[in-house]
């Protein structure tokens, strides 16, 4: 009878513990097939541009893509095609892969252009190509503006008209 119940107690042990088991590789599995919070909101970025400072330039991560923002200073020149405007701040939001080939140019603040190493291509501050090889503009990502945030990946009024008359 003692032997009956130590057996019954050993069974319904293993049993609990493949249920635990079972349970616990189900989680694993279904975290598994969930996209990760990161794959989520990948096609989205939203950038706060308040607290910028004049001359300022950030490069952030879009779709694994390098994409340049720049506050404009009072002396950069203006481009009423590409400058998005916030008040009196004037900012670009350009993606940063040269149009020849796709380098990623650096910005000079000193002569405020984005130059390219590869092959010498040179953008003014508005990632207009100024010299060497590049065919065309820096491209501009599709953006939208909520106040001083832009969510890069949303096409907002802002970059419709933009790339209307681009
Ligand atoms: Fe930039 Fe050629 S890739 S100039």
């Amino acid at each position: 009878m003692e032997q009956h119940s130590r057996r019954d107690f050993i069974g319904w042990a293993l049993g609990g513990i493949s249920a635990v088991g079972g349970v616990l590789a189900l989680g694993a599995m279904k975290k598994s097939w969930d996209p990760l919070p990161s794959v989520q909101s990948a096609g989205f970025v939203s950038v706060d541009l308040s607290g910028m400072k004049e001359g300022e330039m950030h490069t952030v991560q879009w779709r694994g893509k390098p994409v340049f923002i720049l506050h404009k200073s009072a002396e950069t020149p203006s481009n009423d095609k590409r400058d998005i405007r916030i008040g009196e701040k004037r900012f670009v939001v350009l993606i940063g892969l040269c149009t020849h080939l796709g380098c990623i140019p650096s910005y000079e603040a000193s002569s405020q252009t984005f130059k390219c190493a590869c092959h010498g291509g040179v953008f003014d501050a508005s990632g207009i190509q100024t010299f060497g090889p590049p065919p065309r503009p820096l491209d501009i990502p599709p953006f939208k503006r909520n106040g001083e945030t832009i969510v890069l990946g949303e096409e907002g009024a802002e970059y419709q008209k933009m790339t209307k008359k681009a």
